[in-house]
C-alpha cells in the first residue's frame, strides 16, 4: 500500500475570454496549488474500486473511477486497483478537489502497476478527464490557458497566507451552470491575469486587486446569500476578497500568519458549520511520482 496527496488549488484571478465553437470557454488564469490535501491509498486488487470517507459519495459515479479506467486503457492492462479516499477538500467549491484526485489516480496506477506514462500520454489523458486536470498533474503555480490545459509554469508566490472559506452551498452542476450562465459582459481581455504574471515573475508578489473573477457575476445572482460571506471576510478583518474557480469558495491573501489565523478564527465564531474555513500556504509542484504517507511534512492533518 502506497499513498499519495492531492492538493487543492485556487485561482489567482480568472478572466474568460470568450466561448469556443466546441463549446468551452478559452480562459486565462493562474493556477496554485495550496497545502489542503484530500489523500489516495492506493492497493492492488482484482477490480477497480474506490472507497471514499465522504459518506455518500462511495459507489457514485467519480472523476477517480474514470481516471482509474483511463490509466488502465493506457498502460493496457487487466490488473485492478483498489483506492481509499480521504476527503478534505470541500466539494464542488472551486478548489479542484475531485480533479486533483484524478490527477493523483493517474500517477499513483503508474507505480501500481509498474508501468510509465509519457508526459503527453498523461496531459492527453488529464484533460478528457477535465480541464483543470492537467495542471493538478504537477500542481505548484502556473498560468492556464486554452480551456485550462495550456500550462506554463511560474515561479511560487512566496510568503503568503490565505484564509479560505467553502460555505456548504450547492449549485447543481455548478460549473457547468456558471459556465453557461456567463454572458458577453463577463469576457475581457485577460490584461489582469498578465499584469499579475508581470509581477509575480518579477518580484513574487501578488497585487490582490487583479484577482479578478468572471463568475462574480452569475455565481452572486445564483447563491445571492454569498453576499453575507464576502461581508462576513471583510469584518472579520480580511485584507481583500477573491473567489476560486466557479466558487462558491471566497479567499483572502495575507502576508502575516498570525493575522490570517485571527481572521479564520473570527469567521469560525460567525460562521460556525456553514462554512469550512482553512489557512493554507502555496505547495510546490510534485516531484515526478512522490509518494507521502500519512506523517510526511506538508500533509496537513485533517481541521
Ligand atoms: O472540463 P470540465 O469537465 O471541467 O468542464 C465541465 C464543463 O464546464 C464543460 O462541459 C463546459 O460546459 C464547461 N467549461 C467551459 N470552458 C472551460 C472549462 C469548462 O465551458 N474552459
Amino acid at each position: 500500500m502506497f499513498t499519495l496527496a492531492a492538493p487543492a488549488k485556487l485561482n489567482l484571478g480568472l478572466e474568460i475570454l470568450g466561448k469556443r465553437p466546441d463549446g468551452y470557454h478559452d480562459l486565462a488564469t493562474i493556477f496554485l496549488t495550496v497545502d489542503l490535501f484530500d489523500t489516495l491509498d492506493f492497493t492492488p486488487a482484482p477490480n477497480l474500486n474506490v472507497d471514499c470517507s465522504r459518506p455518500g459519495l462511495t459507489g457514485r459515479p467519480n472523476l477517480v473511477q474514470d481516471a482509474l479506467r483511463a490509466a488502465r486503457t493506457l498502460a493496457s492492462t487487466n490488473e485492478g486497483a483498489h483506492i481509499n479516499l480521504h476527503k478534505r477538500i470541500p466539494l464542488a467549491a472551486g478548489l479542484g478537489g475531485a480533479s486533483s484526485d484524478a490527477a493523483a489516480t493517474l500517477i499513483g496506477c503508474q507505480k501500481l502497476w509498474e508501468t510509465r506514462f509519457t508526459a503527453e500520454q498523461l496531459h492527453e489523458a488529464a484533460a478528457r478527464l477535465g480541464s483543470d486536470v492537467p495542471f493538478l498533474l504537477s500542481g505548484g503555480c502556473a498560468v492556464g490557458r486554452g480551456r485550462g490545459e495550456r500550462l506554463e509554469p511560474l515561479r511560487l508566490p512566496m510568503d503568503y497566507w490565505f484564509v479560505v472559506v467553502s460555505p456548504d452551498i450547492i449549485i447543481r452542476n455548478k460549473t457547468t451552470t456558471l459556465f453557461g450562465d456567463l454572458g458577453a459582459t463577463d469576457f475581457t481581455q485577460g490584461d489582469c491575469i498578465l499584469q499579475q504574471i508581470q509581477l509575480l515573475v518579477a518580484t513574487s508578489m501578488l497585487d490582490p486587486t487583479l484577482l479578478v473573477n468572471a463568475f462574480t457575476r452569475p455565481l452572486y445572482r445564483r447563491a445571492p446569500s454569498l453576499v453575507a460571506i464576502s461581508a462576513a471576510m471583510q469584518t472579520a478583518g480580511a485584507s481583500n476578497v477573491a473567489i476560486s474557480g466557479a466558487g462558491p469558495t471566497h479567499y483572502s491573501v495575507e502576508r502575516d500568519p498570525e493575522r490570517a489565523v485571527d481572521i479564520a478564527n473570527r469567521l469560525r465564531d460567525v460562521l460556525g458549520s456553514n462554512a469550512q474555513i482553512e489557512v493554507v500556504r502555496p505547495f510546490p509542484p510534485r516531484c515526478p511520482n512522490q509518494i507521502v504517507t500519512g506523517d510526511t511534512p506538508g500533509v496537513s492533518a485533517p481541521r
